[in-house]
């Protein structure tokens, strides 16, 4: 689970870098700040009578009006604002570039660093947040169906080793086998007992439990990253003051020590076993997920 949400970071920091036109706005706004303050726009650097609610029409009037005034040929030191002027311009009268320094405008400047490869947010957009979120829901399909996978994966291999066993039964099913399993030398014996067509694991105990593929509980969405993380969290951060919390207000209602402990077990450990079921480990690695008969 980790691995995926480390992809998820680095898929988002890779995907987010800024276009040549963003860079453009960005380099023209930082000039304008260093030279009018940071209060300036480009509408106010364009003394646009009606600033942002200007049409792009009214915009390019505009410009023919400031021409006028500042055009290089009236005076040589107007060259760079007369530059600049027309890059503003050409920027807002654009439907979609004007969109995208609106969007700046309104959630800020990124901070130009040259030691650090350029323009930078030292805070996270809106835009990035929007980015993460998508990647983590792509990350958590992943994930679910992954799930799914191992699920019919884990189902193939009981079914398997069921078959397996029932091959070995020579009474057709009208009997009792027994069996002995054992994948290495070195292993212990299990003894597995075929009984009318049904196959058992004996425990040490004596006791006799079904092995079915049916028990391998199903995953559900809620297994899946989109849940887990949240929950992963929760857990490991205020969850644990919370679960504390009693305890630390009053002494004397402390939870009984042995109340306390399965719980937490319960929550932590496998908790996709059904009621009264057991899982076992075959030393060849198979999962087998057993019930009790009744
Ligand atoms: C607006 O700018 C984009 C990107 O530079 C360009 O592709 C598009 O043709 C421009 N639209 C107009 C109407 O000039
Ligand atoms: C640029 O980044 C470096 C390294 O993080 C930092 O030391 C420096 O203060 C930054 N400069 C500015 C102007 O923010």
């Amino acid at each position: 689970m980790f691995k995926v949400v480390a992809v998820v970071v680095l898929l988002s920091a890779l995907v987010y870098c800024f276009t040549v036109e963003e860079i453009e706005i960005f380099e023209l706004q930082r000039e304008l700040a260093k030279k009018y303050g940071d209060d300036i726009d480009f509408y106010r650097f364009l003394k646009l009578p009606k600033l942002r609610h200007s049409t792009s029409k009214d915009i390019v009037r505009n410009l023919r009006k400031l021409s006028k005034k500042y055009h290089p040929d009236k005076n040589r030191k107007y060259k760079k604002l007369y530059e600049r002027l027309n890059k503003a311009t050409e920027i807002l009268s654009n439907d979609s570039r004007r969109k995208t320094y609106d969007y700046y405008l309104k959630n800020g400047f990124p901070d130009y660093n040259f030691s650090r490869g350029g323009f930078i947010f030292d805070r996270v957009q809106p835009k990035t947040w929007v980015l993460v979120l998508f990647l983590y829901v792509v990350a958590s399909a992943i994930h679910y169906v992954l799930l799914k996978i191992q699920h019919a994966s884990n189902r193939r291999r009981i079914q398997d080793f069921i078959r397996q066993c029932k091959e070995q039964d020579d009474t057709n099913g009208l009997g009792e086998k027994r069996l002995a399993f054992k994948q290495h030398e070195a292993d212990e014996v299990k003894e597995i007992v075929v009984r009318l067509g049904d196959v058992y694991v004996v425990e040490p105990e004596g006791e006799m439990c079904l092995i079915s593929a049916d028990d391998a509980a199903a995953p559900t969405v809620l297994d899946c990253l989109f849940f887990r993380l949240p929950i992963f969290m929760w857990n490991k951060s205020l969850g644990k003051l919370f679960s504390r919390a009693p305890s630390q207000l009053s002494s004397q209602q402390r939870p009984e020590p042995s109340e306390k402990g399965p719980k937490r077990m319960a929550r932590n450990g496998e908790t996709k076993l059904k009621d009264g079921q057991k899982k076992m480990t075959l030393p060849n690695g198979k999962v087998i997920y057993s019930r009790k008969k009744d």
